[in-house]
């Protein structure tokens, strides 16, 4: 296996030269899907399930398209016409999908720690698209993938992430990804929403975004999850936007060049200006297209596929 892991469960942990080596199958797998006929054979005798327990638009298709571009036999899950809503419990589910034969699953789950708990129920290769609070480990590389194309490196570079921090597994996976790789993090957003201690990996913490914006090369906004607010962990969306919210004024006054990513979905004039989020600063799109190509990188390592990559 050309990765140390047979799963991916989360960007802690996996090495510098794993995630180069992702991220330059990934670049490679990119100019495949720029072809007239943008797939190859590479996957045809895979059999993977998308288990998604919680909603999805980018990762879930993203995958769906990555295994589709790889000829791979792929099933998508959705919990609302499983037999789940029976009450089937999460370790019957899989197991019974594993006995119809199957080489790979690509769960989302709104509990932290379901991948690492299927890997303890099947024998399947497992993939994390997002865990509760933990790891979003794709949508790591993926951010990754994009600020390694615009800047053509990733060590040195200054990104601050601004959010909710304590709540985000997106959060999580840029910070152990992007350390790993040698580039400076901050973290920036209402002390409620930064967890204590986090200085121990190594990363920057403001409360301050103006400061963020001064000190960054790139601006990763995440989502505001508008339930925290009910929790009190921020008084109004209004007070959110006026702090935090990430606008034209701001880049501005700050006089220099800023990228502005964001995993989506927008909460488009609460964290991010509407205007901002289609500038020509913004890289969010790109960062989608770039999914796509993560994602048949992560599947084709994880395959144990020993023929190249255009190869069946
Ligand atoms: N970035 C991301 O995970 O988006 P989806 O929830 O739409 O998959």
């Amino acid at each position: 296996m050309p990765l140390q892991s047979r799963h991916l469960l989360g960007l802690e942990g996996v090495s510098a030269e794993e995630i180069t080596l992702i991220l330059e199958t990934a670049a490679s797998f990119k100019e495949i899907l720029r072809r007239p006929i943008p797939k190859v054979p590479t996957l045809r005798h895979q059999t993977i399930v998308n288990l998604f327990f919680e909603p999805s638009t980018r990762t879930r298709i993203s995958f769906e398209l990555a295994e589709k571009r790889l000829s791979a036999d792929s099933i998508s899950f959705a919990t609302a016409t499983s037999s789940v809503t029976k009450g089937e419990t999460l370790k019957d589910t899989v197991r019974n999908i594993e006995a119809m034969k199957i080489d790979m699953v690509v769960v989302r789950h709104q509990a932290s720690g379901v991948p690492v708990f299927l890997t303890q129920c099947i024998d399947a290769a497992i993939i994390n698209a997002g865990d509760g609070m933990h790891e979003h480990p794709t949508q790591g590389l993926l951010d990754m993938m994009t600020m390694r194309e615009k800047f053509g490196r990733l060590k040195g570079l200054k990104v601050a992430i601004v959010g909710d921090i304590a709540h985000s597994r997106v959060a999580g996976s840029n910070m152990h990804g992007l350390k790993t790789m040698g580039a400076e993090v901050m973290v920036c957003g209402p002390k409620t929403l930064i967890p204590r201690n986090i200085q121990e990996l190594g990363v920057e913490v403001s409360c301050s975004v103006d400061d963020a914006i001064a000190w960054a090369d790139v601006l990763n906004v995440l989502r505001i999850q508008l339930e925290r607010q009910q929790a009190g962990l921020f008084p109004s969306v209004r007070e959110y936007h006026a702090e935090f919210g990430i606008n034209k004024a701001r880049l501005q006054r700050a006089k220099k060049e800023i990228t502005i990513m964001h995993p989506g979905p927008i909460n488009r004039g609460i964290e991010l200006e509407s205007d901002l989020a289609d500038a020509d600063c913004s890289l969010i799109l790109e960062q989608v297209t770039n999914g796509v190509a993560v994602r048949m990188a992560v599947l084709y390592l994880l395959s144990g596929n020993e023929e190249g990559m255009a190869e069946g």
